[in-house]
């Protein structure tokens, strides 16, 4: 404690900006997750594998759809010379492009829409001594609202259909079933 004091009158002698001492969470990748959270579980308690859901989930194959037919089609009556390589298309496609470039850490493009663009950098969280609810929020994890889906899920998309909160949350879920 004293010595964090010390570190804040230091700050304000020399004029730091105090707020510079925290440290901005990185962005780590779903394989960091995916190191806790794709457990096998037991009969009598079962585990949701949240990594697989979502590798399976388009939100994980958002990339490979840039470079698709419909992607090439609207690209070329639009002046776009590559949708996979466009910051119009990939802003909402990839994680990885929607982060400051200082926060990239080790996630990959490749990874297109991924955990952490819902549940927030995870690099202050991953950590077990941290990943309980109340702690974790602390450190940057998200739970994600409709709002945060609308982010991306609106007009501005080329290709976009209605959204409804519910269904889509359901279509996506990797809940466990706590009850058992
Ligand atoms: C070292 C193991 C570990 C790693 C790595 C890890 N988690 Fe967790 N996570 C847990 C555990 C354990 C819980 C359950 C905590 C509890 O219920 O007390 C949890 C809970 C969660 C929850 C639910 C929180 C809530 O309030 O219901 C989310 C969301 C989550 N983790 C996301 C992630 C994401 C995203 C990553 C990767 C950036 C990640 N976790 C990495 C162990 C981990
Ligand atoms: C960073 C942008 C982004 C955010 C935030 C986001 N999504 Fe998505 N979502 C996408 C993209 C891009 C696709 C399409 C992937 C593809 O097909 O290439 C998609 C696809 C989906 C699909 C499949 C749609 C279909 O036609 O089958 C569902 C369901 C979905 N998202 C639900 C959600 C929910 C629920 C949230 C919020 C909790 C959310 N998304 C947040 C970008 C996002
Ligand atoms: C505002 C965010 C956003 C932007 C910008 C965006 N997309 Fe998407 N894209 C989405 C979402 C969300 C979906 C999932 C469809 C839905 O639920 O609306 C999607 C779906 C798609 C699909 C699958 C559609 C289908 O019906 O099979 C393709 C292909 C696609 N986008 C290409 C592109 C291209 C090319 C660009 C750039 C010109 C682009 N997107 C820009 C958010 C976006
Ligand atoms: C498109 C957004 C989105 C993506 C991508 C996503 N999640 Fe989630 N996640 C959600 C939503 C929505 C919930 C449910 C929150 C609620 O209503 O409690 C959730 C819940 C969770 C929970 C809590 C489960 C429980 O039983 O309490 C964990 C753990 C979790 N996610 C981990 C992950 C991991 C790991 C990844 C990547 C491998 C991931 N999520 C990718 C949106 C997302």
């Amino acid at each position: 404690m004293r010595s964090k004091n010390l570190i804040v009158i230091l700050c304000l002698v020399f004029g730091v900006n105090s707020a510079l001492l925290a440290q901005d969470a990185e962005y780590v990748g779903a394989a960091k997750c995916k190191i806790c959270h794709n457990k096998a579980g037991t009969p009598a308690k079962p585990a949701v594998k949240q990594y697989d859901i979502w590798a399976a989930s388009l939100h994980a194959k958002a990339m490979a759809s840039l470079s698709n037919e419909k992607s090439k089609a609207y690209a070329q009556k639009n002046g776009i010379a590559d949708p996979a390589k466009d910051a119009k298309c990939l802003k909402c496609h990839s994680t990885f492009w929607n982060v400051k470039e200082s926060l990239r850490g080790t996630i990959t493009e490749a990874e297109g829409v991924s955990c952490e663009t819902c549940h927030g950098p995870g690099s202050l969280y991953k950590t077990n001594a941290f990943m309980k609810p109340e702690v974790a929020k602390t450190k940057g994890l998200i739970v994600p609202s409709e709002a945060l889906c609308k982010k991306c899920h609106n007009a501005e998309n080329p290709f976009s259909k209605p959204f409804n909160y519910e269904e889509a949350k359901k279509s996506i879920s990797h809940m466990n079933p706590k009850a058992v």
